[in-house]
């Protein structure tokens, strides 16, 4: 009897683990936080322990991770990509050590902290050429640690990412690789590491591939990268990612490398495998070979000889979270001698020379005080939770996201409830969880009806309407006031027509009074109409009529994105003007002649159809048309493929001339100087490149082929 209970409670635990594997490592969308997960680990750690015989090869307990995505090849790991187990506080570092230095019984223990940022890990293999140079053959995810997605086509684009490692710099490390201090031959490496691919169970030799020289680190996406996606993708009506980590993680796997080369990722080394064992030398040492061999590594980081170092350490690193300009989540701390690794060994998991101390989410409990629905420009209505004002990390929040109705289910949070709000970074606040009502707080009482979405618009009251399979309702009124407010200001936006002076106040006032009924009204104000308003002096009247007027100017690809059609951002906007030349051009294309066009797809080419189908749309264009904005572009604008990026060329490149490499390059946006600087994105080195390339590599400049340069050009083609 007991035994049967254990079985059910173990079977609903590894129902429960998969699932957030799945939410952890395929979607990139986490529902629980790490340590809520990890306690549920252990809990199935614990009933397995006591119950052997129950365990089976497919228990969460007894792998890697989650599976990869679909969509890229998958290739094996040279070993596998571990995880690493967790402490919360310095009383669990304390226990941890001791532990490690019982294992390490007379071997040294010193430690390497580094700082644990909050990306996505990637192995990145070299391959060495004739002359000795190392490669980048392939970039590979995680996936589930034993088979990753290539991605190689993306991760080239990470400036951070070497493509070449000169011989210059990798002589001595590829011969020295056994002989240094306190290390291993690279042999029993190798030997010692079976044990781990054993774990791994059912890899299949053959497929690994075990690289010359292989780089692991991590991808991430510094904030104001993430702040710049999020604003695009919101005015191409997409809905926003919710921390970088899931940015990250997304952009690496988008399908179109140009597009990831606009979003600026960064990469981060931290291991350095031969042939696919760990470099002998210890962790020290291979931080800093692979500062040498031109990786970014990070900073922050020390070598302790103690534990009480260590949680200084800690400390010192979670007063400069929120400075640093992406996301860490913790220390990542690992002996640095590699003899006493080998003695440590690993777990089914983690290794059990390494630890991560994760810093707890700033979060705060509070009192969700009303269910606010708002309307945005598409008509979506959005449920957001007012709270009662809670102080987090430095700032106060009292609103937090509740993305959808699904969600607030979910959740189960209606008015009166006590929430648990996580705040990530410059993230949005979410509501992590209802807690129970803490003690000694009295507040409101917890509604007792479930939230529901409304069945009408809260603005204008019209029909919403719920397509099949979808989350989200919609108002569908396109007068609504709600929906009307929204797209002045969405046209307004500095991105967009840039009106300076129009915000929020103003649009409201404009289209209670009924003066702005359209976008198209807003070119007929006059400075009588707009004086009459509050707060709108002579001054600032004028000023906003010269800014509207100027605006008419804008061009093509603004108005388009001005529209609002749902879809159509900044780029796609801009390559649809640089194809068509004219919005009726646009508007008369039919679907195969819109998908011609990049990034254009069957989703994005129904909604520009629809769109110009639609009378009123017509007629909005119509009189825009009329009023004197500008409707047309320079076809074939200049492709923006490599924009904001330098080149320097140096020596004879196989098939290119220099003169050819340069237009080539001009003409997809970047440019070309004659000498390097930190400034320089890239060296297109070939045969008998000379000074410059030297130069680069002092500098740690990128250097790279002309294969990968034409690969880049390509890209967008
Ligand atoms: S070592 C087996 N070092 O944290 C060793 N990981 O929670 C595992 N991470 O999967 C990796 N910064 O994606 C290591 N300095 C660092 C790290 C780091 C971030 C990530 C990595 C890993 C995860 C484990």
């Amino acid at each position: 009897m007991a035994d049967e209970r254990a079985g059910a409670a173990i079977e609903q635990l590894r129902a429960e683990l998969r699932y957030h594997e799945h939410r952890y490592y395929v979607l990139d969308a986490p529902e629980i936080s790490d340590a809520a997960y990890d306690a549920k680990l252990n809990e199935l750690r614990r009933l397995e322990a006591a119950h052997p015989e129950l365990v089976t090869e497919d228990s969460p307990t007894q792998r890697v991770g989650g599976r990869p995505a679909d969509g890229f090849r998958k290739v094996m790991h040279s070993r596998p990509m571990l995880s690493l187990d967790n402490v919360y506080n310095a009383e669990e570092l304390r226990a941890w050590d001791r532990r490690v230095r019982e294992l390490a019984g007379e071997l040294a223990v010193q430690y390497v902290a580094e700082m644990k940022l909050d990306g996505l890990s990637l192995a990145l293999h070299y391959a060495l050429d004739g002359q000795g140079n190392a490669r980048l053959v392939r970039g590979l995810t995680r996936g589930d640690g034993q088979t990753g997605e290539d991605v190689t086509g993306n991760v080239r684009t990470i400036r951070s990412v070497p493509l070449r490692i000169p011989a210059a710099r990798l002589k001595g490390l590829l011969e020295a690789g056994s002989g240094q201090d306190g290390s291993v031959p690279a042999g029993s490496v190798q030997a010692a590491d079976g044990q781990v691919g054993n774990e791994a169970g059912g890899v299949d030799a053959a497929a690994v591939e075990r690289p010359r020289l292989e780089v692991r680190g991590e991808v991430v996406m510094p904030i104001a990268s993430f702040q710049r996606m999020n604003e695009e993708r919101e005015r191409a009506g997409l809905s926003a990612a919710a921390n970088p980590r899931n940015a990250a993680a997304g952009t690496l796997r988008t399908l179109e490398p140009q597009v990831v080369a606009q979003r600026r990722l960064d990469f981060y080394a931290y291991f350095l495998l031969q042939d696919g064992g760990y470099f002998p030398a210890g962790q020290a040492a291979t931080l800093d070979t692979l500062d040498a061999l031109g990786f970014r590594v990070n900073p922050n980081r020390a070598v302790c000889a103690t534990v009480e170092e260590l949680i200084a350490f800690v400390d010192c690193i979670e007063s400069l979270r929120g400075t640093l300009g992406y996301e860490i989540d913790g220390v990542v701390i690992k002996v640095d001698q590699q003899a006493t690794q080998l003695r440590l060994g690993y777990t089914g998991r983690a290794p059990r020379w390494a630890i991560a101390y994760k810093y707890a989410a700033r979060a705060g409990i509070t009192q969700l005080l009303e269910i606010q629905v708002t309307v945005g420009r598409t008509g979506k209505l959005s449920p957001v939770a007012v709270l009662r004002p809670v102080g987090i990390g430095g700032t106060t929040v009292v609103r937090a996201s509740l993305f959808n109705a699904d969600e607030v289910a979910r959740l189960g949070a209606r008015p009166g409830s006590w929430v648990r709000v996580e705040r990530g970074g410059d993230v949005i606040p979410k509501i992590a969880e209802v807690v129970p009502r803490p003690e000694n707080e009295a507040g409101m009482e917890e509604s007792p009806e479930p939230f529901r979405m409304p069945d009408c618009c809260p603005v204008c009251g019209t029909a919403a309407r719920q397509a099949e399979g979808e989350v989200d309702r919609y108002c569908v009124n396109t007068d609504c006031p709600a929906r009307l407010v929204q797209s002045l200001l969405y046209f307004a936006h500095r991105g967009v027509m840039n009106i300076d002076g129009l915000g929020e106040a103003l649009v409201q006032q404009l289209t209670e009074s009924g003066l702005v009924r359209s976008i198209a009204d807003l070119y007929t104000l006059t400075a009588e109409q707009l004086v009459g308003l509050e707060r709108v002096g002579e001054k600032s009247a004028q000023s906003l009529l010269e800014e509207i007027a100027r605006s008419k100017e804008a061009g093509l690809a603004r108005l388009l994105m001005g529209l609002g059609i749902r879809f159509v951002g900044e780029r796609t906007a801009e390559l649809l003007a640089g194809a068509f030349g004219s919005m009726e051009a646009i508007a008369a294309a039919s679907a195969d002649e819109l998908e011609a066009v990049d990034e254009v797809g069957p989703k994005v080419s129904a909604s520009i159809r629809e769109f110009f189908a639609n009378e009123r749309n017509q007629a909005l264009v119509a009189r825009l048309a009329a009023l004197g904005l500008k409707m047309t572009a320079e076809k074939k604008q200049k492709s923006t493929q490599l924009a904001g990026w330098t080149f320097v060329l140096t020596g004879t490149l196989p098939t290119l001339s220099r003169e050819e490499a340069r237009e080539r390059i001009e003409a997809a946006g970047g440019k070309v100087s004659g000498s390097v600087s930190r400034k320089t994105s890239y060296v297109v080195a070939g045969e008998e490149a000379g000074s410059k390339l030297a130069k680069a590599q002092e500098l740690g400049v990128a250097v790279i082929d002309e294969a990968a340069l034409l690969e880049m050009l390509a890209g967008g083609e």
